[in-house]
């Protein structure tokens, strides 16, 4: 999401100022930041710490830190950092133009929740257009699973309407997009208002962007296993377009953690569902969220995590170790687990996840794939495309034959990439 939030940043701003390729030549510097684990949140302090030397060479060098540690820290980290200039939340950078411009009154803090004055001011037309770009379609959550800030640096759970999401679809794929990927925290949480006001959900706003014309591919992501609703399991079995790619994070195999995380599911509800979408979609690639190292968490609540990651077999996955954070409720409970064991049970899971992923991908192995392309590879003539499964493909191919969608033939596969031929 921060990535999108970057790229709307940058279109808002983009009467008065452009993106330029060093700090050396720049007016304003923006950092938007991330505050989901706490290692992020310390790499922004070093960074604000690097670009003094900027601000002593130019008296008139702005600089703004946005984003969810802007909005946890607040007027702590102002007082920490005297040097920067704003403090904007990830729901008021529609207030960029105006600190560029000195319109706000010597105001440095802004740290109100308004998405829907955000999305306003923002529009629905697109300045850039990737072949593959994200819309955010909801923010923040109402869940408050005990481990996590996103309740309190997002928000509260709201759904931008069907009307804008589709219209910034269509300005996206006007100007060559293929595929969008729809975000939210919560985005099967998905509630927005259709054109009778009438409120709707994923499945439906899916089927609303399906109707675009030159738009191929359409994903979703994180989605909570509470909201998985039977429309949308059974819309990846009728969609043409949808990807067959789900990120579903389960975080534990561990019914007593996951109850202590505030999950409000048991891992076989979460089997369940999983076992409902193979039966509609055989050869989707599931993926997912593991946090290791919870208070609390036993050697044997983690063989249940080993033992759920072994029944599902992920085809993609993000694991971490848990990492308190302040004002959640897992903060208050004393975390018995020393760092070595956190480390052993990080690299125990990693290594089954790598496993699986790299058999997920040799299964595509003699297989056509259609691809689109994503950049340059690594060597000369190298490229990369991504799969409607969401792998990287790297292939040769001559600068003047490369096409943004192509064919290729897998003939190789590892953890994390396929290696095609173009057919
Ligand atoms: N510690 C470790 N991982 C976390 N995540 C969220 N909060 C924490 C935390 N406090 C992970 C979860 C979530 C993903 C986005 O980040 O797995 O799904
Ligand atoms: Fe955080 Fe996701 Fe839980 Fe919401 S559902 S509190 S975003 S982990």
């Amino acid at each position: 999401m921060n990535v999108y939030d970057s790229e709307r940043m940058s279109d808002t701003v983009n009467k008065t100022h452009s993106l330029v390729s060093s700090p050396d030549n720049a007016d304003a510097i923006l950092l938007n930041t991330c505050h989901i684990r706490e290692k992020a949140a310390e790499k922004v302090y070093s960074e604000i710490g690097k670009l003094a030397d900027f601000k002593n060479k130019n008296k008139n060098l702005k600089i703004i830190v946005a984003g969810c540690v802007a909005q946890a820290e607040g007027k702590a980290m102002l007082q920490r950092q005297p040097i920067i200039d704003a403090i904007i939340g990830p729901q008021k950078y529609q207030e960029l133009p105006d600190i560029l411009s000195n319109k706000t009154n010597k105001r440095k803090i802004f740290l109100e929740f308004d998405e829907e004055e955000k999305f306003f001011k923002l529009g629905n037309s697109r300045k850039k257009s990737l072949i593959s770009s994200f819309i955010t379609i909801q923010e923040g959550c109402n869940k408050f699973c005990s481990f996590c800030v996103v309740p309190f640096t997002r928000g509260a759970e709201y759904s931008r309407s069907v009307n804008d999401v589709v219209e910034e679809a269509r300005s996206l794929c006007q100007n060559g997009c293929k595929e969008i990927i729809l975000l939210g925290q919560n985005v099967n949480a998905y509630h927005g208002n259709d054109s009778r006001n009438v409120q709707t959900n994923l499945a439906k706003l899916i089927l609303e962007l399906e109707k675009i014309k030159n738009l191929d591919r359409i994903s979703y992501t994180t989605s909570h296993p509470r909201d998985m609703d039977e429309a949308l399991i059974d819309l990846h079995a009728s969609s043409k377009k949808l990807n067959p790619f789900l990120h579903l994070p389960v975080q534990s195999g561990s019914d007593t953690i996951l109850k202590n995380m505030n999950r409000k599911y048991t891992s076989k509800e979460y089997l369940n569902i999983i076992d409902k979408i193979r039966k509609k979609v055989p050869n989707i690639a599931l993926s997912s969220d593991f946090i290791v190292g919870f208070p609390g968490e036993s050697r044997r609540d983690f063989k249940e995590t080993l033992n759920l990651v072994k029944e599902v077999k992920f085809a993609h996955a993000y694991s971490f170790k848990y990492s308190k954070r302040i004002g959640t409720k897992a903060n208050r409970i004393d975390c018995d687990i020393s760092e070595k064991e956190k480390n052993e049970r990080l690299q125990e899971l990693q290594t089954l996840l790598k496993d699986q992923k790299k058999n997920f991908n040799l299964s595509f192995v003699g297989k056509e794939v259609d691809i689109l392309l994503k950049g340059k590879g690594k060597k000369e003539n190298q490229f990369r495309g991504a799969t409607k499964w969401m792998q990287t493909v790297i292939f040769e191919c001559k600068k003047s034959m490369v096409k943004s969608q192509l064919k290729l033939k897998v003939k190789d596969a590892f953890d994390n990439c396929l290696m095609g031929e173009i057919v």
